[in-house]
């Protein structure tokens, strides 16, 4: 099978999307036939937005920068096992820094040794939006910060409803 044909999921808490994910998302759609976005639901972190949330505004992100064969949908469970009810072959995970290499190759390995056929690759984003991170763009917003240019604006205009009355000191 060709990678035009593959399926490929591109998983995460996406609390909320940032430009790097949607960097890795563009290039994940001219390398595969289809990318399903798997948002996390059951993530151990308390999320700024809800899995609903997060899965609309990865959606209207992606309308917005006009990248089409994406489908967004939330998850919960085992990503090996999302995976195998999407169809999907191979595994996208953005690769900034070595700082996110131990994590994950530990992921790989172990979604390996749950599902063998199931394929991880890594992508590297562009070295403008290879610093960004969903905790920074929360923190940043939490004290009124400028997030223009980290993330799409349907990200931008969120986190402004959401923080915009909590103010500084929330731990929102
Ligand atoms: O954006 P994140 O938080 O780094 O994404 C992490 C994610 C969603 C890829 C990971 O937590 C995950 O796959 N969770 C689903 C549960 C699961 O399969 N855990 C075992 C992984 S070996």
């Amino acid at each position: 099978m060709s990678p035009g044909q593959r399926i490929a999921l591109y998983p995460g808490s996406f609390d909320p999307v940032t430009n790097g994910h949607l960097d890795i998302a563009r290039r994940a759609t001219r390398i595969f036939g289809e990318v399903i976005v798997g948002v996390l639901r059951n993530s151990g972190k308390a999320p700024l937005f809800s899995a609903e949330e997060r899965a609309a505004l990865f959606e209207e992100s992606v309308r917005e920068a006009g990248i089409h064969s994406i489908r967004v949908e939330a998850f919960e469970g085992l990503l090996v096992d999302f995976a195998a009810r999407c169809g999907a072959s191979v595994v996208v995970r953005g690769l900034r820094a070595i700082s996110d290499f131990e994590y994950e190759l530990q992921l790989a390995v172990m979604n390996r040794r749950l599902r063998p056929e199931l394929e991880t690759m890594f992508l590297t984003p562009g070295e403008d939006v290879g610093f960004i991170s969903s905790r920074l763009v929360r923190e940043i917003a939490r004290f009124g910060g400028d997030v223009s240019g980290l993330v799409p604006p349907a990200a931008a205009r969120a986190l402004a409803r959401r923080c915009g009355d909590s103010g500084p000191g929330s731990t929102r």
